[in-house]
């Protein structure tokens, strides 16, 4: 089979200027897509700003015979995502794809959070997704077209100490990729979404030694297939890190039945309830409501 090529599609990737971003966008306009490469230039804690990380993925995009423009504003607010969307189309004249990225950490216990833990954390990952997206939408449904990834994480998924806030946008985002795959789907937009586990700057501390074998490179490749045309699924979560890569999903057990339900009941018919026997995937809310009927009739 021939290799998955870009040409003529233009990508946003947020937060490109290191870490994954970078990695995405390099793997991107290796293959022949225009790309944006925003980054904020901060820390990891979302603190400050430089122009120089983007600057540099840009540079090291235009070494390689590659298109990209660099963009310094940050997706946290809705003005800052109209301008990536606004860079994108002044530069390349569309989108067709756009990679929520950025990200930034403020770990704290829950109950030790405050508003200023949690609001910019929110505001990044979660409203950051927003930000971007709600400016490129409309063009998509337009030109009847588009791939959006979102990056969740396996924090907000399976949960992590310390980290209710992160926890709790990157679920967000779970929601918001379902949506938009659901609303998308008639206009050939696709949504889907990752959860990395790579060595990079955020995970440093946590990954030690695990440099070699948590690369970023090894997660581009699930970004970069979900990006293109060829991308046979929508609303769907993945799971990759060191080269292995698997798909998430919500499942439902097969559940205790009883119309006249009680309180006793759900007791006494608890493990029946937790039974993960012939569990089922619902596609959607109405999968669910079908598997009840059934069930009840
Ligand atoms: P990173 O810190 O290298 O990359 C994040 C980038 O986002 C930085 O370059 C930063 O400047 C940029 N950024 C932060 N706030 C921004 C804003 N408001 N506007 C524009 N850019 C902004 O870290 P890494 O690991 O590459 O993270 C990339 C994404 O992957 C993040 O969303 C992170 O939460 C997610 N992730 C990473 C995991 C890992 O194992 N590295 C695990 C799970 C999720």
């Amino acid at each position: 089979m021939a290799d998955l090529g870009f040409d003529g599609k233009v990508a946003i990737v947020t937060g490109a200027g290191g870490g994954l971003g970078r990695s995405h966008a390099l793997e991107l306009a290796r293959r022949g897509a225009r790309v944006v490469i925003n980054d904020l230039g901060g820390s990891v804690d979302g603190s400050g700003h430089a122009d120089g990380p983007a600057a540099t993925v840009v540079r090291e995009i235009n070494d390689l015979g590659g298109e990209a423009v660099a963009n310094a504003d940050s997706v946290a607010s809705p003005e800052g995502g109209a301008a990536i969307v606004a860079n994108a189309l002044d530069a390349f004249g569309r989108i067709d794809i756009v990679v929520n990225n950025a990200g930034i950490l403020r770990d704290k216990s829950f109950h030790n959070l405050t508003p200023d833990l949690v609001d910019p954390v929110i505001d990044v990952h979660l409203k950051g997704a927003f930000n971007v997206l709600q400016a490129a939408w409309p063009l998509m449904r337009e030109q009847n077209y588009g791939r959006v990834i979102n990056t969740s994480s396996n924090s907000g998924l399976l949960g992590n100490f310390g980290q209710a806030n992160y926890g709790a946008a990157k679920m967000g985002l779970v929601g918001l990729t379902r949506v938009l795959a659901i609303e998308g789907a008639k206009h050939g937009i696709k949504a889907n979404a990752i959860a990395p586990i790579a060595f990079t700057r955020m995970t440093a501390d946590l990954m030690p030694g695990l440099e070699e074998k948590l690369k970023p490179e090894l997660i581009t490749p699930v970004v970069v297939f979900l990006a293109h045309e060829d991308c046979p699924v929508n609303g769907e979560i993945y799971s990759a890190g060191g080269g292995v890569v698997s798909r998430f999903f919500v499942g439902l057990t097969q559940g205790y039945v009883n119309p006249e339900l009680t309180v006793e009941d759900v007791r006494d018919n608890f493990d029946k309830i937790r039974d993960e026997t012939d569990y089922v995937v619902p596609s959607n809310n109405g999968a669910e409501l079908k598997k009840i009927f059934k069930q009840l009739s």
